[in-house]
């Protein structure tokens, strides 16, 4: 069969991003090739998000445009990867005749063989006519289906998924290289807030083998990333019992997450040959200092022991930068959502943190961010103000603000009606936003006359449309691939060996948006590395400085 050309959207997550890496590399090593032209493509995937309505309606909005385009290209194979793939399941296939295969999020080790699969039916039905293949029949999906929460450590059976993050591909070192990368620490979420799909489409918290990660961090630093952003649903929860460790052909398989009753105390997680976070933690930092950043998200606000704070202090290339959701200032709310913490647990944990960590005196300051769930069921006004009473106390550098969206599959869809109607869910979401930005505005402000190290992501978007360069809406960042947000949006620009500036921008540990003018003809040597720079001012959503 001649070679297939791919073209691949994610949707989602951090988690879809890394998954999409990994499946991109995984079908590139069996001799796909990859277009970012939909209209180019043989086989087109999609891996979806389903955390929120709107997000599955961009898929909806996508499949329904391919609709027309496979009358008139009917080799084309169409696939929905991802949480939606599992949350929709083949009510997705039924209401889309345009999908061809789906693939759930805990299933997408088995996704070479669905395409194969999927490609062949094509093909038959290409040559011999539509009355040669059931094509309807033969659609093909693999989806853990919610009941079977995939299980694990004692399974006779490998963990064939644990296999794809092990077979990752990384690419060389050249000059485009990627910097920044994610590794993934624990799989699924055993949480279950009420509002919340994620346990159902990623199944049962997993997690990985230490020396699992730490070989894939070395890889990739082999391979010239600097900075590596660790994933997991709730990463303080992990732990890995050595002495319970099950080997399944040669290979350490990844252990179930086990439910603590617990407390924020720092042995709720520790134990005899126990892998803790704050262990695993120091390891990569110790055992791959190639690494100059080391992030990790999302930390849950329970369960976060003094140990995880004490080990981010005493090492220095552990970014001071939480991403630590509250979701609602109301205890009530809170209760209603599952949360499993009081609001003063959590101000008692932002209060903890800040001493342990916030050293500004020393130009380390903490930095915090949150998600904020608005209009859930029954929030009243009081409940709301509780909510920007919380902003005001964590103050956080910035807030993800989500209005209320009922997920079919979820406790609160099935229980508690979605009584906020959406003109009061906009006007609060209205007023957060207004409030955290003041909040953001004065964080930033505070940056000013301080020395941070940036991590040099790129050239800015507002020089690359100076110079007319071709800037990809949403991209953010563009003239590198740092992040491995789209590698699409690649250098497009060339900088000339001249003194005129160029305005680049970058992170600092804390997760701070820095812009800066160099000398073109030193930009391209800092593109990727690590500057020391001075904030001379500021807005609430960047800081800019000179090169110190
Ligand atoms: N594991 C992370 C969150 C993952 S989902 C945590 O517990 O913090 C990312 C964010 O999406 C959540 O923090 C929440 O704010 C938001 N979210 C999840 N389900 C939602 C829903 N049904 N409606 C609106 N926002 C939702
Ligand atoms: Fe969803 Fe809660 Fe798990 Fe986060 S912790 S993924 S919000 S169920
Ligand atoms: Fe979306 Fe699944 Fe991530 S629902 S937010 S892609 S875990």
């Amino acid at each position: 069969m001649a070679p297939k050309r791919v073209y691949l959207e994610t949707f989602g997550c951090q988690m879809n991003e890394l998954d999409s890496e990994l499946v991109a590399g995984q079908l590139a090593s069996l001799g796909y090739s990859f277009t970012t032209d939909s209209d180019q493509a043989d086989i087109v995937l999609y891996n979806t998000c389903s955390v929120r309505e709107r997000a599955e309606q961009k898929v909806w909005s996508r499949l329904g445009a391919l609709k027309a385009e496979k009358a008139g290209r009917p080799g084309l194979v169409v696939g929905v990867l991802g949480c939606m793939a599992e949350r929709d399941g083949t009510d997705l296939m039924k209401r889309m005749p345009v999908v061809d295969l789906m693939c759930g999020p805990a299933e997408l080790d088995k996704l070479p063989a669905l395409l194969d699969n999927a490609v062949r039916t094509r093909a038959s039905f290409l040559a011999d006519g539509p009355a040669s293949a059931d094509l309807r029949s033969a659609r093909v999906s693999a989806l853990q289906g919610s009941a079977s929460r995939r299980s694990s450590t004692l399974a006779a059976a490998g963990d064939d998924l644990e296999m794809l993050d092990l077979a990752r591909a990384v690419s060389p070192t050249d000059d485009d290289a990627k910097r920044s990368a994610y590794v993934r620490i624990t799989r699924g979420c055993n949480k279950f807030c009420t509002y919340c799909v994620v346990p159902h489409t990623r199944g049962a918290e997993i997690h990985r083998p230490p020396e699992h990660i730490i070989d894939e961090c070395k890889k990739l630093a082999d391979a010239g990333v600097i900075e590596i952003t660790l994933l997991g649903q709730t990463v303080n929860h992990y732990r890995f019992e050595h002495g319970a460790a099950v080997v399944v052909d040669g290979v350490t398989q990844p252990q179930k997450g086990r439910t603590y009753k617990g407390s924020h105390h720092r042995d709720a997680f520790a134990g005899a040959n126990t892998t803790t976070f704050a262990d695993l933690l120091r390891r990569i930092h110790d055992e791959v200092p190639a690494i100059q950043r080391l992030r990790f998200v999302t930390s849950y606000p329970r369960d976060f022991g003094d140990d995880v704070l004490e080990v981010i202090r005493d090492h220095p290339r552990l970014c001071r930068y939480l991403h630590v959701p509250a979701q609602s200032g109301s205890d009530r709310i809170l209760k209603m959502m599952n949360r499993g913490y009081t609001i003063a647990e959590y101000d008692e944990f932002v209060a903890r943190a800040r001493s342990i960590l916030d050293k500004p005196e020393i130009g380390r300051p903490l930095m915090l961010s949150g998600d904020v769930i608005v209009g859930f069921p029954t929030e009243t006004e009081e409940d709301h103000q509780a909510t920007k009473d919380m902003l005001v106390r964590s103050r956080c550098k910035n807030q993800f603000i989500f209005k209320y969206s009922p997920r079919p599959g979820t406790v609160a869809y099935d229980r508690i009606p979605d009584d906020i109607p959406d003109a009061v869910k906009r006007r609060r979401n209205n007023e957060l936003l207004a409030l955290q930005s003041e909040i953001s505005d004065s964080i930033s402000r505070e940056q000013i006359g301080r020395r941070f190290e940036v991590l040099v992501e790129g050239v800015s978007r507002a020089e690359m449309k100076k110079r007319g360069a071709d800037v990809k809406p949403g991209s953010g960042m563009v003239g590198i691939t740092v992040g491995g947000r789209d590698p699409a949006a690649a250098a497009t620009l060339e900088l000339p060996d001249t003194d005129e500036t160029v305005q680049l921008s970058g992170r600092t540990d804390t997760d701070l948006i820095v812009f800066f003018e160099v000398p073109s003809a030193k930009a391209k040597r800092m593109l990727g590395s690590i500057v020391e720079v001075e904030i001379t001012s500021a807005d609430r959503l960047a800081l800019t400085g000179r090169t110190a």
